[in-house]
């Protein structure tokens, strides 16, 4: 299929270009590197051995899209291009709002004025806010709780809108939960900008002597051993699922949502004990008062995706932790510094 992948220097993003190539789709990559290096781009052609063509477009730019569209022949879009740091989202609400929602709005406008109708979303597990069940199915009710989050769950309902008045459009609305880990290669990961806002990046930084110790945020949660439980999901996994999206639109019309996410829960501590024995370096930390917004324990009801999309994960919390550190202690400065 010829795709189009927005957002895809980033970094789950880069992870499914390398699926999509090696599974002998072909690809364009657009993004205004807002949240990436250039240097992505050859280390994935060298790492596949194929061409990318990469432009370096912000998708609110409708010139820059119809030109692109206009040139492509493209059958669908993966959508990954945002803004994604959830704090941050609450300071600056119109700045999420306005590339998040209205970016999106501008990229569908372009796709319909060119006749491309299938649409891959990255929408986030933070649609659900703080359900009082889990794990969590697609049918739990959707109660973002930050504007980052409403921007997900605001695109969501823009694309149902959107099938409504125009049933050949094809939808798939994958709603993540925590991407992590790096490509098995070691020449491809998670290079976050400034100070990390989540967990597994920020241990891989304190492993490789970038950061003194990890601030564990609250031992008091209701769970066995007090911190917080999450759904780790490797990101290859998680590119993985986007090639069965794909498969799954080809056959299926109409909106589907599904959860990408193991199934299982690891709390901070056993996150911090795997990625000891990932790296062989003790990980210091120390207990800090909750993070604002956090809740105690999210992880996904992945059947939905297993029976209709037919993908699982396939990788543990230790695979993750071992791919992890092969990218952060060969690269502890990320792309930073390399040429592209
Ligand atoms: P990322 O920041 O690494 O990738 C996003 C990419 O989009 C970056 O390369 C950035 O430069 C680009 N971008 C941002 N705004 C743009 C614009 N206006 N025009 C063009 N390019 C733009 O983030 P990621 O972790 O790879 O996330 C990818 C997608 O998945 C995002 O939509 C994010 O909200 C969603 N998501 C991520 C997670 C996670 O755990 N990382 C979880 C749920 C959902
Ligand atoms: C995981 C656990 C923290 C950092 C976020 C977004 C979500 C999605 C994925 C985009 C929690 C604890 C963390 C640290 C810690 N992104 N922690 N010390 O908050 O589950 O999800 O990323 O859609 O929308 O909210 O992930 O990795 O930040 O936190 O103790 O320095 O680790 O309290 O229990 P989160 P995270």
């Amino acid at each position: 299929m010829n795709t189009l992948v927005t957002g895809g220097a980033g970094y789950i993003g880069s992870h499914t270009v390398i699926e999509l190539l090696a599974a002998g789709h072909d690809v364009v990559v657009i993004d205004n590197l807002s949240n990436a290096s250039r240097a992505v781009v050859p280390a994935i052609e060298s790492l596949v051995g194929r061409e990318l063509p990469f432009v370096e477009c912000d998708i609110r730019d409708r010139d820059g899209l119809d030109r692109i569209l206009a040139s492509g022949g493209f059958e669908a879009v993966l959508h990954f291009a945002a803004l994604k740091a959830v704090g941050e989202s609450t300071a600056e609400p119109l700045r999420y709002h306005q590339n998040n929602v209205a970016g999106t709005i501008c990229l569908l406008e372009a796709m319909a004025a060119h006749g491309v109708k299938r649409f891959v979303f990255s929408s986030s597990a933070s649609v659900y806010g703080d359900p009082a069940d889990t794990p969590i199915g697609e049918d739990c009710p959707v109660d973002p709780r930050s504007p980052y989050a409403r921007t997900k769950a605001g695109v969501e309902g823009i694309l149902h809108d959107v099938h409504a008045a125009d049933p050949d459009w094809r939808v798939s609305i994958l709603r993540y939960f925590n991407a992590v880990g790096a490509h098995p290669s070691g020449e491809i990961g998670e290079d976050p900008t400034g100070v990390p806002n989540n967990l597994l990046p920020f241990v891989a930084q304190v492993a490789v002597g970038r950061r003194e110790r990890l601030n564990v945020f609250g031992d008091d949660y209701p769970t066995p051993d007090g911190t917080g439980i999450r759904d780790y999901l490797h990101v290859v996994d998680l590119a993985r699922g986007h090639l069965s999206a794909l498969d799954y639109l080809s056959a299926t019309p109409g909106v589907s949502v599904h959860n990408l996410g193991t199934g299982r829960g690891h709390s901070v501590f056993e996150v911090v004990r795997a990625f000891e024995a990932a790296c062989g370096r003790d990980i210091p930390y120390r207990v800090v008062s909750r993070r604002p917004g956090d809740v105690a324990v999210s992880w996904a009801d992945p059947s939905k995706a297993r029976d209709e999309l037919r993908w699982t994960a396939q990788y543990d919390l230790d695979r993750i932790c071992a791919d992890l550190w092969r990218w952060q202690s060969t690269h502890p400065h990320g792309f930073r510094g390399r040429k592209a």
